[in-house]
């Protein structure tokens, strides 16, 4: 699985940080970013509960 960010949608609200902060990270000037190419196993659900929890619906995860 990877987790994608639409940068377009990401406002800084940093709660996938707060949900997840093994798969993501935010910058000083708000972006949020992704720390991990490909998500283990351990990190699925809270993966996709990042997704839920941000409220731009910015996040998206695929599975390859
Ligand atoms: Fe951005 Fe959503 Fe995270 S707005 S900082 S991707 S909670």
């Amino acid at each position: 699985m990877r987790i994608s960010i639409d940068f377009d949608k990401c406002s800084g609200h940093a709660r996938c940080v707060a949900r997840a902060p093994e798969l993501f990270d935010v910058d000083d000037d708000g972006n949020s970013f992704v720390l991990v190419d490909e998500v283990d196993e351990a990190d699925v659900e809270d993966a996709h509960k990042a997704v839920d929890v941000c409220p731009e619906r910015a996040i998206s995860v695929h599975e390859d």
